[in-house]
């Protein structure tokens, strides 16, 4: 699905999609950067779209790695599979049921988890399930990036995860924030590094 397909759709679904344009490849990078590709085996994203993040991902990923994308809207999700790469799953479902697809595939634990929920929208509860299960299926040397459009989450975040760090981009429209969480403390010092 090309761009302007994309924001047609996403004015139609403002409400699930959270904002009408496509992520830059600025913010692809910075959504990707915390991410040991070398060691990978699988990877989650979280609210696919026309797969502005999906392609850095394919991009950079090992060809044993293999990637697991929610997509809630149809046309999103249809365009997704259209990348046509054997190394991906897209899943037209909502991220709440992260860990039942990923029961499945019979994974447990994943190496990152990479998400451009619209959090915002979303209310606090169906926010923390999706939140706690990202959580728990992240592995412990992992990592967990969502990316925000404000700072509205900011302090909620803070609270929940004490391993996060705020990274940011100019070159999105609007201007991104990027939470980069891990589980292990020593992990978000050598991530703050790169
Ligand atoms: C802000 S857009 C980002 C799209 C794309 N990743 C990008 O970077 O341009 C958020 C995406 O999350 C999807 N979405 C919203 N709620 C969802 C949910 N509960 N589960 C899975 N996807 C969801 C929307 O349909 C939309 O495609």
């Amino acid at each position: 699905m090309n761009n302007f397909d994309f924001i047609i759709n996403a004015f139609k679904n403002m409400k699930t999609v959270g904002t009408v344009f496509p992520c830059s490849p600025q913010a692809a990078r910075k959504m990707t950067k915390p991410v040991r590709f070398d060691e990978a085996k699988f990877l989650v994203e979280l609210g696919g779209g026309n797969g502005a993040i999906t392609k850095e991902i394919l991009q950079q990923m090992r060809p044993e790695t293999r990637l697991m994308v929610f997509e809630l809207n149809p046309a999103y999700a249809e365009s997704l599979r259209k990348l046509n790469d054997d190394r991906m799953v897209v899943i037209n479902d909502s991220a709440e049921h992260l860990e039942k697809y990923l029961k499945e595939a019979g994974v447990e634990q994943v190496d990152a988890v990479i998400s451009t929920l619209p959090l915002v929208m979303f209310d606090e509860k169906m926010r923390n399930s999706i939140m706690d299960a990202v959580m728990r299926v992240v592995k412990p040397s992992g990592v967990f990036i969502q990316i925000q459009l404000s700072l509205l989450t900011k302090k909620e975040m803070e609270e929940r995860f004490p391993n996060l760090r705020i990274d940011f981009t100019p070159f999105n429209i609007p201007p991104a924030f990027f939470y980069i969480v891990t589980k292990d403390s020593e992990e978000v010092v050598e991530l703050a590094k790169s």
